[in-house]
């Protein structure tokens, strides 16, 4: 049984999003996961999953390791017992902790193809409701916007709390992202953000009230098929973000380069710090932006287009 799930960026909103505020994120399905469940001829839940360096039966790793986690929570979850013999295959071209949803990624692909092997098919509500507890043992308070848009594999409007609401470009719209290759744990930000909040409540939220007023624009221009408008929102967004101490010099370099190549606007994209940054681009200049990225220290750079 194999099942995949892509990438994400958040387009809008991201941090602001954990205090309640609304976000924007779509999925990436230039990069993506891939999961293989099968019966093993060995007695065990036997796990290859290359890109984190794992090879080995369920039962020898940590009790919180993330994917010997998320396997173990799908068998609870439908009453598995004993274990089966299976082998799990996980492969993925997402890069790790680089701010595009590759935990949530590798969590969606595993519940739903082992769901499936175990003939337990999951709605998307429950493989999100799944998904989402075990982005809480990682991640300490995660919004749920990474779950949700890779679950649903649609431009998603998310605020916490809320009925998700999806909803459709009135234009497509080019973006380039660039990765600083700076690994940065999302927790981390997240909880620097917290502590900075925590001492000084009243400028952070009215920073968070700024960055919900950008992204409630940001998805009117783009249902109305305004997409161009974003540029200025997304150099907006940026300061904010760095307001909130999130960007990093690796960052603030990819965004002024794109600026200087042509973007119509750039910001960081997920939990900053280092990870990747994107920039709204005509599909025309999507190449040289893209070449200007790598040439001021990206690491890679994808072109994405939503629609
Ligand atoms: O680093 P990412 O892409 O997983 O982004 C996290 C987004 C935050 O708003 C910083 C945290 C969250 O849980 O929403």
């Amino acid at each position: 049984m194999k099942s995949s799930a892509p990438g994400k960026i958040i387009l809008f909103g991201e941090h602001a999003v954990v205090y309640n505020r609304p976000a924007l994120a779509v999925p990436v399905d230039q990069v993506q996961v891939d999961v293989e469940v099968c019966d093993s001829d060995k007695p065990g839940v036997w796990i290859d999953a290359p890109m984190v360096n794992l090879q080995g039966e369920l039962s020898t790793l940590p009790s919180d390791h993330p994917i010997g986690a998320v396997i173990l929570k799908v068998f609870h979850h439908l009453g598995i017992s004993p274990r089966p013999n299976i082998s799990v295959t996980v492969t993925s071209t997402i890069p790790v902790a680089a701010g595009l949803g590759s935990g949530a990624a590798v969590s969606v692909a595993l519940v739903r193809a082992l769901s499936s092997f175990l003939n337990h098919s999951l709605s998307n509500e429950q493989v999100n409701q799944l998904v989402f507890e075990i982005e809480k043992l990682h991640h300490g308070t995660p919004s749920g916007i990474d779950n949700t848009v890779i679950t649903y594999n649609m431009p998603v409007y998310y605020m916490k709390s809320k009925p998700i609401e999806t909803f459709k470009c009135g234009k497509p719209f080019t973006i380039v992202i660039g990765d600083t290759g700076v690994p940065a744990p999302t927790k981390q930000s997240v909880g620097d953000v917290r502590r900075l909040w925590l001492r000084d409540s009243n400028r952070f939220e009215t920073i968070f009230n700024e960055v919900a007023q950008i992204s409630t624009m940001a998805r009117h221009f783009i249902e109305s098929g305004r997409p161009e408008h974003l540029g200025e929102l997304m150099d907006h967004n940026h300061e904010f973000l760095q307001q909130m101490t999130v960007s990093s010099p690796e960052l603030d370099v990819l965004v002024a380069a794109a600026c200087k190549a042509g973007a119509l606007g750039a910001k960081l994209s997920g939990g900053g710090r280092g990870g990747n940054m994107i920039a709204l681009v005509d599909q025309a200049s999507a190449e040289s932006v893209a070449g200007a990225l790598m040439s001021a220290g990206a690491k890679r750079t994808i072109i994405t287009e939503v629609k």
